[in-house]
């Protein structure tokens, strides 16, 4: 079985620790969260996984390189960001041939993709899409059931009364006929501009998925994650924590290194940073190369970008340093 994985966002909303880290390559419980991704293909017998890249497509090329996990790897570069339907028909020619998977690389699940490919075959349909009950369908694609699980409507991020509160989980498996619905060439939604289309036709399934899953494309959902797979925090290689030091809720990236008495409160704080003694971080996302004083008191919701030299308290809420 192949697998496409959809890989070259910008990750705008992850901004500032995705200037220099594309999403795929955030580390959830020691690892990235694609090596989890990759790791629970291989169990599942894929083969063979084409990694469409656009933003910071080398970085995720130099750290899986040619094979992992058993799964041997192709990069689909774009030369413009083709969407999240684009790559797909992008890819054409390596998965013409047989049903296939196509996961966001931003989503942590335990989905039987397996099962998923067996109800596939056996609905028929063009497209199957996994679904997740959440209370809040608002941020995400909702569907409307018809019988057996077919999809009749669905709502791309459904500012009201969405159909039901089961959405889209990230996780596709699709016959070749899709890519008679995508066209060429030109950045396309497939949430907004093949999947309704495809409902209208009754040739959307719907496969519930009812284990863990999470996507972690804002810094709270990211945090959570990282709670949901492990009872200790994400603290990178080579990070260093001084004595007296409290990390609560958040995750540290590698090679930063942070002083003694300092606290530090869900947030994320990038790699290669340098954080005084008696610093106050709470709420707050820190990319990479950072250098924060001694007795720094850093305000809630606070973003600062990679680089920067704080020197002075930061007080007021939500404040970015660009
Ligand atoms: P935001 O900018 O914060 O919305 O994040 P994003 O750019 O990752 O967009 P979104 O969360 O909607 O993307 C869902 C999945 O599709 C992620 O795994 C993205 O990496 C991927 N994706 C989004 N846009 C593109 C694109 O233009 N090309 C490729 N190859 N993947 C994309």
């Amino acid at each position: 079985m192949k697998a496409l994985l959809l890989v070259g966002g910008k990750a705008t909303r992850l901004k500032p620790l995705s200037i220099t880290r594309p999403k795929c390559l955030f580390p959830l419980a020691g690892k990235p969260i694609i090596d989890h991704i990759l790791e629970g293909l291989s169990t599942a017998s894929v083969s063979e996984a084409i990694l469409a890249v656009n933003n910071l497509a080398d970085k995720i090329e130099e750290h899986l390189g040619p094979e992992k996990y058993g799964i041997k790897l192709r990069y689909n570069l774009e030369n413009e960001p083709l969407g999240t339907g684009g790559p797909i028909k992008l890819a054409e020619k390596h998965l013409h041939d047989e049903d296939f998977l196509v996961l966001n690389g931003d989503i942590l699940s335990f989905i039987d993709y397996a099962e998923l490919m067996n109800r596939h075959k056996e609905e028929g349909s063009i497209a199957s899409i996994t679904l997740k009950q959440v209370e809040d369908p608002s941020r995400y694609g909702a569907v409307r059931f018809g019988t057996k699980d077919r999809i009749l409507e669905f709502i791309e991020k459904p500012e009201r009364d969405a159909p039901s509160n089961w959405i889209n989980a990230g996780c596709y498996a699709l016959s070749p006929e899709i890519f008679e619905y995508i066209p060429t060439g030109r950045k396309v939604s497939i949430e907004r501009e093949v999947y309704p289309g495809l409902a209208v036709k009754e040739q959307l399934y719907g496969y519930r998925y009812t284990g863990k899953w999470i996507d972690i494309g804002v810094p709270s959902d990211y945090l959570r994650a990282d709670k949901m797979l492990s009872d200790k925090p994400t603290v990178g290689k080579g990070t260093l924590i001084g004595q007296n030091t409290k990390i609560t809720d958040s995750i540290i990236w590698e090679n930063t290194r942070i002083g003694t008495n300092t606290s530090i409160q869900n947030s994320v704080i990038g790699s290669h940073c340098t954080i005084g003694n008696n610093v106050k971080i709470t709420d707050a996302v820190i990319a990479d190369n950072v250098r924060i004083e001694d007795l720094i008191i850093i305000a809630k919701g606070t973003k600062i970008w990679p680089n920067k030299h704080i020197e002075t308290n930061i007080t007021s809420p939500n404040t970015e340093i660009n």
